[in-house]
């Protein structure tokens, strides 16, 4: 058989082959990082996850194309996102096996366009012709967004029916150190799929780029709606509460004046500082200021 028509049968086969109507790639909308790196397994076939539409299958997201995004509708292997460190693996449909192809690191425009066969021994992938199950060197995949695409020296035929793959591979920046824990283990560490890095998305009681932050404002410190203001001297638990008037210390839970008979209802009076006092209240009763405001300035 001469290659030509090897080439043909192939096409042919496949044309018979591909499963008619839509499909719509499996998809995390908000990944969230492995420790562990994963080997991915694509498999090189027209036969199956081979999409069309950019967002609604490719990426399952519900979003119009608008004019300049209907370029990016081509028919593609359902792309992928990797994590720094992955390992990819391609295995190719078995009718390939005497089709005599390889895949090249493409452009954006030759993912799109698919490759000419002239086209550069230094970026192809495999050091041969792909038959069965390889592995995609390192070097093909560091962060940022891959294009692998279909190379034959016939031309283009089976990229233009969609074997093509865009890999994006990304890389964490939740930890403060190498060793640290993924987000000083106060949030999770996450990249929404349009993201091209992971990124910490902190518990609430916590910010800082590694949730290294406690926002101790959070524990509503400051009693009698006095406000809270984090205070960034770089103290753990440091803060400052603006008082009301009629309120002071630390807390703004001391009330400014001097204990006087019956200042304190229900419960003891004491003074705190010469210029504040706190009332202790009785089993049963509560209350900030025991009627303090209802009756100092009728009684005393
Ligand atoms: C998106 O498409 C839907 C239906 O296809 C349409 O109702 C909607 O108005 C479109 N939205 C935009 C922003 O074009
Ligand atoms: C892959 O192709 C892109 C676009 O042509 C290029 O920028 C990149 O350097 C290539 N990658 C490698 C490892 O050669
Ligand atoms: C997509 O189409 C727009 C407008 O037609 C063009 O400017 C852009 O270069 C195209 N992108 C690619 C990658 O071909
Ligand atoms: C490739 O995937 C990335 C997301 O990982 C996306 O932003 C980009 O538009 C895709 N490129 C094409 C040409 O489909
Ligand atoms: C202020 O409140 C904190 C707890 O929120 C407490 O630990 C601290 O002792 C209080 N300080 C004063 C002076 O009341
Ligand atoms: C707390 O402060 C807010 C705004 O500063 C005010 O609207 C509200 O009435 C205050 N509440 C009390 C109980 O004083
Ligand atoms: C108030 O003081 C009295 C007398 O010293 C004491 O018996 C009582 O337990 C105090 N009450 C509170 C709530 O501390």
């Amino acid at each position: 058989m001469t290659p030509k028509s090897t080439v043909h049968m192939v096409v042919c086969f496949l044309q018979l082959c591909i499963v008619k109507g839509q499909i719509i790639c499996e998809r995390q909308i908000i990944a969230e990082w492995r420790v562990e790196p994963k080997h991915v397994l694509i498999e090189w076939t027209l036969r199956k996850n081979i999409c069309t539409d950019f967002y609604s299958e490719c990426w399952n997201v519900n979003q119009n194309a608008t004019r300049e995004d209907k370029n990016l509708s081509v028919p593609q292997i359902c792309p992928v996102q990797l994590q720094l460190g992955d390992t990819l693996f391609i295995s190719s449909e078995p009718s390939f096996q005497s089709y005599g192809m390889n895949l090249v690191n493409a452009s954006k425009e030759e993912f799109i366009n698919c490759p000419k066969t002239d086209f550069l021994q230094d970026q192809q992938i495999f050091v041969c012709q792909i038959r069965g199950l390889h592995q995609v060197d390192a070097t093909w995949l560091g962060v940022g967004t891959h294009y692998f695409a279909e190379l034959h020296k016939r031309g283009p035929y089976l990229c233009n029916m969609g074997l093509r793959l865009n890999v994006t591979v990304k890389q964490q920046f939740c930890q403060e150190t190498p060793n640290a824990p993924l987000c000083s283990k106060h949030g999770r560490c996450l990249s929404h799929v349009w993201e091209k890095q992971y990124s910490c998305h902190c518990f609430s009681q916590y910010s800082g780029k590694f949730c290294q932050k406690f926002n101790v404002c959070s524990t509503k410190p400051c009693h009698n709606n006095a406000s809270c203001t984090e205070k960034s001297d770089g103290i753990r638990n440091s803060y400052e509460c603006a008082c009301p008037p009629e309120f002071s210390g630390k807390n703004c839970t001391e009330i400014v004046g001097q204990c006087q008979p019956h200042t304190c209802f229900n419960g003891n009076c004491s003074n705190v500082t010469p210029n504040t006092f706190l009332c202790k209240c009785d089993k049963g009763f509560t209350g900030k200021t025991k009627h303090f405001f209802f009756f100092f300035p009728l009684g005393l």
